[in-house]
């Protein structure tokens, strides 16, 4: 997975790519280059590394340039290193390419193309793409768009590309399957932008057209943007967007990483999440996506949720949520498992598909296995215009803003809180939560955002214990109910982030077998707070202290049981049951943040993880 980055204009087209590069490094960050096009002469610069290394290289030469394609790599075929690091030049050197996604069937074309003369010089899928379109351009005499179509056609896999030809350098035509682009439109047509996401060219322009799967474009100065179908070539009008992000949101806002940023963003993220939908005043709970298809919801046999990493993990929140508010059965599936398991899905089921970015593999394919076999799916997703958004019947957005930290977590926050008020809302149709109860519900909601903001004041507190524990080989996360996910997800920040190996088990499953790791030198970490099976949890942190585990407990505030027991305790504001998740998460999202600050590790950009996965 990787980030693309364009400009074509009468601005310097260097320093507006560099930077839109370094904005979106999040998608991936081992190799980067650039090319740059002035009065003919065409400078390319590749290298290994972060695209600070790429300034490096280029240092001066050809900045003039009105012209840049700018790649930041996430490798997929062909190792990190500057040969394989995009853009790819065809063999002519007259045609250029930067390219996001996988072609898989490039091996056979590879094989087609040496039969034919063509050479290669990297390992990658991209340059195959590029001498097939060059073949194709030079076979039938045509212009580049038909050639890039014509090849396209001939292409499995993803792929978001930008491609030029050095003899019409006013000209670039950009096609989409699968993985996002984003083309930004100057005044008057006076200058074009291309990007993986809005990021790059937010603050030179708010016109932007998203291109849909198996559409391509072709830009160029003083033009309209035109569309075509890759299939059938057919016309398509330009749906123009206008931008609704800020500059602002995306630089760090004076955090030092863009990780405790989005943690201290959770309480307006979660206000932003439940805007128009949760009515206090009102009493009630409006989602459009939901109502329109409240039949379906309230004659559903069961919900299969599918989802990847921390999206999982909020999906194994929303089983609780469901099954106990709604009293509808509930399954959670890897998406990764759920695509090859050949699954059963029956009428009346109901999918919900959950992902950030709205690009991950697995969950786009399980959403695609889903619909082929006739099932209702419902998406929720972070990203506007995503893959995943376009490819679900409908769904709902979670209104956390820009991700930028690999490692999630107001999207964990913002996805549960939407998937509450889809169970309040079916409990309360149902009858399963009577009317005071629902009202009861919207109310403590709508304290939530306020009571995310008392918990994040425990920062320094965690901070203290995390200086302690920055150096243990293990951690071991527990808790019950609601708070099992919370622990599985506490687990999944720390190993991301810091890179110590960490599990979260359901607090009653340690006699099982991990119960057997602990000693002085395992840190445990237990969610015990007040409502959710509270005594149960009292006993497993006494198990624990019986074999001199240190035990750092999450409790409700003005706990006194837990704070005899435990080595160290954070207090947070009470709340219902089934609210604990959206606040007892805090905590465990700070605890692995300074860890992994004390012990220098990269906290934005964790070694060996990208934001989204669009590979499988
Ligand atoms: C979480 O911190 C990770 N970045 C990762 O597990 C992520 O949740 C997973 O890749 C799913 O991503 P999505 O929500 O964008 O689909």
């Amino acid at each position: 997975m990787c980030g693309i980055a364009g400009y074509l204009g009468y601005r310097k087209a260097y320093p507006i790519v560099i930077n839109g590069l370094q904005r979106l490094e999040y998608r991936g960050y081992d190799s980067a280059g650039i090319v740059l096009m002035n009065d003919n002469k065409l400078t390319l610069h590749k290298t290994k590394g972060k695209v600070s290394d790429l300034k490096e290289l280029v240092g001066q030469e050809n900045i003039e340039a009105n012209l840049a394609l700018g790649h930041t790599r996430w490798a997929t075929h062909g190792i990190p290193n500057d040969i394989n690091s995009h853009p790819h030049v065809s063999n002519s050197g007259n045609l250029v390419i930067v390219h996001n996604g996988i072609i898989e069937n490039y091996n056979t074309l590879k094989k087609e193309l040496l039969a034919r003369g063509y050479s290669f010089k990297s390992d990658t899928d991209t340059e195959v793409l590029i001498n097939l379109i060059e073949e194709i351009k030079t076979k039938n005499n045509c212009k580049l768009e038909k050639a890039v179509q014509l090849a396209l056609t001939n292409i499995f896999g993803a792929y978001a590309i930008a491609v030029f030809d050095i003899s019409n350098p006013d000209e670039i035509v950009v096609a989409r399957l699968g993985s996002p682009i984003a083309i930004g439109i100057g005044d008057n047509n006076s200058e074009f932008f291309v990007a993986s996401d809005a990021s790059p060219f937010i603050e030179y322009t708010k016109d932007a057209v998203y291109l849909d799967d198996e559409e391509l474009a072709i830009i160029k100065i003083g033009e309209d943007i035109r569309v075509h179908k890759i299939k059938d070539n057919s016309i398509v009008e330009p749906n123009i967007q206008e931008l609704q992000l800020n500059l602002e949101q995306i630089e760090k806002g004076g955090y030092d990483h863009f990780m405790l940023k989005e943690i201290h963003e959770q309480p307006n993220a979660i206000l932003d999440t439940y805007r128009g939908r949760l009515l206090p005043e009102k009493g009630i709970i409006k989602m459009g996506s939901v109502d329109n298809n409240i039949a379906k919801f309230l004659n559903a046999n069961r919900i299969i949720i599918v989802a990847c990493g921390t999206s999982w993990h909020a999906g194994l929140v929303a089983e609780y949520l469901f099954e106990d508010l709604a009293r509808i059965p509930v399954e959670v599936e890897y998406a990764s498992e759920f695509r090859y398991r050949n699954p059963i899905i029956n009428k009346g089921d109901i999918i919900i598909a959950i992902s950030q970015s709205g690009e991950t593999a697995d969950t786009l394919a399980a959403i695609k296995l889903a619909k082929s076999q006739g099932a209702f799916v419902f998406g929720v997703c972070n990203v506007v215009g995503s893959s995943i958004a376009r490819e679900t019947d409908t769904g709902a957005y979670t209104h956390a803003g820009p991700e930028i930290g690999v490692a999630s977590t107001k999207a964990f926050t913002t996805q549960i809180t939407v998937l509450t008020l889809m169970a309040l809302k079916l409990g309360n149709l149902k009858g399963e939560i009577s009317n005071s109860q629902f009202h009861n519900y919207i109310q403590e909601m709508s304290l939530i955002p306020s009571k995310v903001e008392e918990t994040l004041k425990v920062n320094n507190i965690v901070e203290e214990i995390a200086a302690i524990y920055k150096d243990a080989p293990n951690c071991l996360y527990l808790g019950r109910g609601y708070n099992f996910p919370v622990a599985l997800e506490g687990a999944l920040k720390l190993k991301e982030i810091s890179y110590i190996h960490a599990e979260g088990y359901p607090a009653a499953e340690m006699k099982h077998g991990p119960i057997a790791l602990i000693d002085e030198s395992m840190p445990v970490v237990v969610i015990a707070t007040k409502k959710g099976h509270y005594d149960k949890v009292v006993s497993n942190i006494q198990e624990i202290k019986s074999r001199k585990g240190k035990i750092i407990a999450v409790v409700t505030e003005g706990d006194t049981i837990v704070k005899d027991l435990a080595d160290h305790i954070i207090e947070i504001p009470e709340t219902l049951e089934a609210f604990t998740p959206l606040l007892a998460t805090i905590p465990l999202q700070l605890l692995s943040y300074h860890i992994a600050v004390m012990r220098n590790c990269n906290v934005d950009q964790p070694r060996n993880l990208a934001k989204s996965v669009t590979v499988e």
